[in-house]
């Protein structure tokens, strides 16, 4: 996946395209560009490496001023990451720019086309064809932004797409140079990736995500697919793609402009962490009432159809719908959590009265919108828990519950699985009670009241954690081995896969009983062994643990400090005492931490670890 911004104001336009592509690059760090119009044509800038490097680069041979303009950060697809497949690509005249994220899956086609017509290509992209097509049809029309609708109809394949062209002589009659009835805009387009409008003041944005311009606006409106927009200085329209005019209402995104910054802290990852309190308060509150779960989205009743509940996901998300289905399956619930890119027609029988939920913080994962899509296909309901207001998943799913943990700009998952386990708890629970013989958990008001004093105990974790003695303590290790049982079997899945993830050293989670049949032959001395416990089979993770143990692997223990296990262990790392729903989710902040201190010591790039990008919308 790339990040795509685009700008229209009045004053110059160079920085805050720079500030609004740091804000996304979470989204893709292989390469960088921005295109710029102004008196004396299109200025391109673009490199591989980070946005660091193309500001760098800009510094040291500034681009010109110009008031409108493109910006690209890019996760490659098609080509590796160079500074000729860096974006925004141009076409053979130098006066089209184009900035793209998504595939466009009949590029080969149209490229043979265009060749055939004189066009000469110079990278390895898919993109590259759209400018390209933008000219050829400049040269049917004296209307850019027709010669602009008719290239994105001969496009197939998924894209959010900004263009800027500049087609005046320098030195013509006006003060900046363009010929008087120049177009001074930006053309836009959306199908299958995501595209935000930010309304400010005197200036409009267009950006794959909100974080972009967040620091200008918080007016937003989300582009749908077919969606045409022209951005210009005087304001903005939305069509469809035969440019009938279209209405899309404005939101109001409550997030502060801080939430894009990473404030007082080296690492988005350090500062997401260090939020979840924040972010948990806001995921529960108003959700909970009398005793009961009390979600606005699910009044009582609303899940009286279903019989049988799959979860889809990928990543961390697939880790805390593993906590959906363990919870609905203790309530009797008929249920299943899937692989989001393993989700096929081999899944068994679906009909009207199966729900399948898709857990997804972007919204925009393309294998889990691509089993969202096969469970509609097959007749099931569908609903999305996402972070994302207005994202594909939640525009596509029958229903959208957010997860309301705030934007998250490290690539590495956190505070959402936190958001994300909590929201599919109460979720889980309002199904239950609404399914005829399931069975909500026993103690559901101990449970939901426990839940409130949560974001205070992950605030006692982060501030009293000894994670960071432990990741140096154990630094040197062969590998790092997470176990757990029920819900702690999710933590160490999860644990483990933010370690290999940010620290690239070799982890593994499993659930505590697998570890005698086979995975025990690697362990020694060097392999630590981090045993998560719930309150929930803590007996059985004790004796796995002690296997492990006995053949020379140090045991970190992490539990409440009274717990059995604690003394057992070789070191420890402590959580509060809380219902065992939610032990898991502190243990989770302590492992979160330990990859964390891990990494920062092997010198990782955290924020945005090799080979990575926040949300992969490829299958
Ligand atoms: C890991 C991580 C990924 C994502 C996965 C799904 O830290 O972030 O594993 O969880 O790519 O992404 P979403 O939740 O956006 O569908």
């Amino acid at each position: 996946m790339c990040g795509i911004i685009a700008r229209v104001g009045r004053d110059d336009a160079v920085d805050t395209l720079l500030t609004g592509l740091e804000n996304l690059e979470y989204r893709g760090y292989d390469s960088a560009g921005i295109a710029i119009k102004n008196g004396t044509g299109l200025k391109v800038r673009k490199c591989s490496g980070e946005v660091d490097a193309l500001k760098t680069g800009i510094d040291e041979s500034p681009t010109g001023s110009g008031t409108i303009g493109i910006g690209h950060t890019r996760w490659s697809t098609h080509g590796p990451p160079t500074d000729e497949n860096a974006h925004p690509h141009t076409d053979t005249t130098g006066e089209v720019a184009v900035v793209h994220n998504g595939i466009i899956e009949n590029y080969a086609t149209l490229k043979a086309d265009l060749e055939a017509e004189g066009h000469e290509f110079e990278s390895d992209t898919d993109t590259e064809v759209i400018p390209h097509l933008i000219d050829e049809y400049r040269r049917t029309t004296d209307d850019i932004e027709t010669a602009f609708r008719r290239a994105i109809a001969d496009l197939e394949g998924s894209y959010a797409v900004a263009a800027i062209v500049d087609s005046d002589e320098p030195g013509s009659d006006s003060p900046d140079g363009d010929s008087p009835d120049e177009e001074e805009a930006v053309y836009a387009a959306r199908r299958g990736s995501p595209l935000v409008l930010g309304l400010g003041s005197e200036e409009w944005f267009l950006a794959s995500d909100i974080p972009a311009f967040l620091e200008e606006t918080n007016d937003v409106i989300y582009l749908e697919d077919g969606d045409v927009v022209v951005l210009e200085p005087e304001g903005y329209r939305i069509t469809d793609l035969e440019g009938t005019p279209v209405s899309r209402e404005t939101d109001t995104v409550d997030w502060d402009p801080e939430d894009a910054g990473k404030g007082e802290y080296d690492h988005y990852m350090r500062k997401e962490i260090h939020s979840q309190p924040t972010s948990l308060a806001n995921t529960i509150e108003g959700r909970v009432a009398d005793g009961e779960v009390d979600l606005e989205e699910f009044p009582a009743g609303a899940f009286t159809d279903v019989d049988a509940v799959q979860f889809v996901a990928c990543g961390t998300s697939y880790h805390a719908a593993m906590y959906g289905e363990w919870l609905l399956r203790e309530a009797n619930v008929r249920t299943a959590v899937h692989r989001a890119s393993e989700y096929d027609s081999s899944v068994g029988p679906i009909d009207e009265h199966t729900l399948v939920v898709a857990v997804t913080q972007s919204g925009e994962t393309a294998d889990t919108l691509a089993a969202v899509r096969e469970a509609k296909a097959r007749g099931a309901r569908t609903v999305a828990v996402t972070n994302v207001v207005g994202s594909t998943a939640a525009r596509e799913a029958d229903d959208a519950l957010y997860i309301r943990a705030g934007p998250e700009i490290g690539v590495a998952a956190t505070k959402t699985f936190s958001s994300q386990s909590v929201t599919l708890a109460l979720l889980t629970q309002r199904i239950a009670a609404d399914i005829p013989d399931a069975e909500p958990i026993d103690d559901l008001d101990v449970m939901l009241e426990s839940l409130s004093d949560l974001p205070d105990q992950v605030e006692t974790v982060v501030e009293t954690s000894r994670a960071d003695e432990l990741a140096e303590r154990y630094l040197e290790s062969r590998a790092f081995f997470f176990i757990g049982r029920g819900l702690g079997h999710a933590v160490a899945l999860e644990g483990a896969l933010k370690f290999k993830e940010i620290t690239y050293e070799h982890a593994e989670g499993f659930t505590a009983g697998e570890l005698k049949h086979g995975p025990l032959a690697l362990v020694t001395e060097a392999t630590p062994v981090f045993s998560v416990f719930t309150g929930g089979g803590d007996e059985a993770v004790q004796t796995n643990a002690t296997e492990a143990q006995s053949r020379g692997a140090p045991i970190v223990t992490i539990a409440p400090d009274d717990h059995q296990a604690v003394g057992t262990g070789d070191a420890h790392l402590s959580i509060p005492d809380t219902h065992p729903v939610w032990a898991g989710l502190l243990a989770n902040v302590q492992l979160q931490l330990l990859s964390y201190h891990a990494a920062n010591e092997l010198g990782r790039s955290i924020d945005k670890p090799r080979n990575l990008a926040k949300s992969v919308t490829v299958e």
